[in-house]
C-alpha cells in the first residue's frame, strides 16, 4: 500500500499533479493538504474510476498530522510562484517558512517518508527541509530531493526542436547545479545519444535551458509560473521514485541532493565545495543509491559554466541552512 500526499494541492501545480497521481497504477491513497480548497480538489478527483483512495485535509482540526501520518512519499508544491521580474530567490522570504513548517510536519509524522520539494527557491528550500529532518533526528539524505525535472524535461525537449527531431524522450541529457538561472548546467557534451551543437547555437540552447522558466513567467504575464510543465516533472519524478521502491531496477533521475549522505556525494562535494547539488542520480528501494559524479567530464565550456554555478549555490545554501540554524 503506497500513501502519497500533495501539500500544495489546490495550486497551479498542486491540481495536475494530484491528478497524474489518482491516475498512477502505483499509488494506493492520496492526501491532498492544503490551506485552502483541498477537500474540493479531493472530492472532485475522488470520482475518478482508479483505485486511488482520495481526501482533502485543510489545517483545522489537526489536517496535516492526518494527511501525513502514513505517508511514504510527500510532495511539497506549496508556496507562491514567481510574477514578471522576480527572481526564484525574490520568494524566499515567504516560501522559506512555509517548506519549513510543512517539512516540520513530516519530521513528527512521516519521518521515514520520502521528501520532494517543488517550492522554490529550490537551491535553498531543500537546504531548510534538510536542516528541519536534522533537528529533530530523522533526516536520511537518501529520502530527501529537489525536484529539478523540469530542466531535465526542457534539456530534452529544446535540444530536440534544435536539432529537429521529432521525440524528445530519446535523449538522456545530465542538467547538473541547481534550480535557477545559471545554477542549472546542462551537459550537452555528455547527453545520449550524443548530441552535435556547436557555437552560438549551443549556447543560445543552454541560455534557453537556464531560463525556461522566465519563458512562462513572461508569457503568464503575473498570473504565475510554469504549473501544468511542472506537474509532468514533478509526477516524473515521483513516479520514478514509486518504481525504484517496487524493485525496478536503473532507475536514473537529475535532482539535487544531500551530498555528505549519498554515495558518490563526498567526490562531488571535494570538487565543489557544496553540500547540496544537482546531477544524475541512481534510486533504488531505499532512495537515493549513489550519485554519479560525471563533472570531470564536462567540456572545458561546461567547466566554465560549472564554476558561475558554484558561486551561486553556494549563496543559497548558506541562506537556506541559515534560515533553520542561525535565524535573524
Ligand atoms: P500556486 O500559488 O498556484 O499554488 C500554491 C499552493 O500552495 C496554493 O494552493 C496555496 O494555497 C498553497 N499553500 C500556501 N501555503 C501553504 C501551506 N502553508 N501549506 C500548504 N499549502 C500551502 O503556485 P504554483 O504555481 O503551484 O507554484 C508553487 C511553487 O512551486 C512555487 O514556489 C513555484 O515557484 C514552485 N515551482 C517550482 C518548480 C520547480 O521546477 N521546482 C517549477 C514550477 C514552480
Ligand atoms: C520553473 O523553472 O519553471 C520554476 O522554477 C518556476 C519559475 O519561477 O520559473
Amino acid at each position: 500500500m503506497v500513501k502519497a500526499v500533495v501539500c500544495g494541492a489546490s495550486g497551479g501545480i498542486g491540481q495536475p499533479l494530484s491528478l497524474l497521481l489518482k491516475l498512477s497504477p502505483l499509488v494506493d491513497d492520496l492526501a491532498l493538504y492544503d490551506v485552502v480548497g483541498s477537500p474540493g480538489v479531493a472530492t472532485d478527483l475522488s470520482h475518478i474510476s482508479t483505485k486511488a483512495t482520495v481526501k482533502g485535509y485543510l489545517p483545522a482540526d489537526d489536517g496535516l498530522k492526518l494527511a501525513l501520518t502514513g505517508a511514504d512519499v510527500v510532495v511539497i508544491p506549496a508556496g507562491i510562484p514567481r510574477k514578471p521580474g522576480m527572481t526564484r530567490d525574490d520568494l524566499f522570504n515567504i516560501n522559506a517558512g512555509i517548506v519549513r513548517d510543512l517539512v516540520e510536519g513530516v519530521a513528527l509524522y512521516c519521518p521515514k517518508a520520502f521528501v520532494a520539494v517543488i517550492s522554490n527557491p529550490v537551491n535553498s528550500t531543500v537546504p531548510i527541509a534538510a536542516e528541519v529532518l536534522k533537528k529533530h533526528g530523522v533526516f536520511d539524505p537518501a529520502k530527501l530531493f529537489g525536484v529539478t525535472t523540469l530542466d531535465t524535461v526542457r534539456s530534452e525537449t529544446f535540444t530536440a526542436s534544435v536539432l529537429g527531431k521529432s521525440d524528445p524522450a530519446v535523449f538522456k541529457i545530465p542538467v547538473v547545479g541547481g534550480h535557477s538561472g545559471d545554477t542549472i548546467v546542462p551537459l550537452l557534451s555528455l547527453a545520449s545519444p550524443p548530441v552535435s551543437i556547436d557555437g552560438a547555437k549551443r549556447d543560445e540552447l543552454i541560455k534557453r535551458i537556464q531560463f525556461g522558466g522566465d519563458e512562462v513567467v513572461q508569457a503568464k504575464e503575473g498570473k504565475g509560473s510554469a504549473t501544468l510543465s511542472m506537474a509532468h516533472a514533478g509526477f516524473r519524478f515521483v513516479d520514478s521514485i514509486l518504481k525504484a521502491v517496487s524493485g525496478q531496477t536503473g532507475i536514473v533521475e537529475n535532482t539535487y541532493v544531500y551530498l555528505p549522505g549519498v554515495a558518490g556525494g563526498d567526490a562531488i562535494k571535494a570538487a565543489t565545495g557544496l553540500d547540496f547539488f544537482a546531477a544524475p542520480v541512481e534510486l533504488g528501494p531505499s532512495g537515493a543509491v549513489k550519485v554519479e559524479n560525471i563533472l570531470t567530464k564536462a567540456s572545458d565550456y561546461e567547466k566554465g559554466l560549472l564554476q558561475v554555478a558554484f558561486k551561486g549555490l553556494a549563496t543559497n545554501i548558506t541562506k537556506g541552512v541559515d534560515f533553520i540554524v542561525a535565524p535573524a
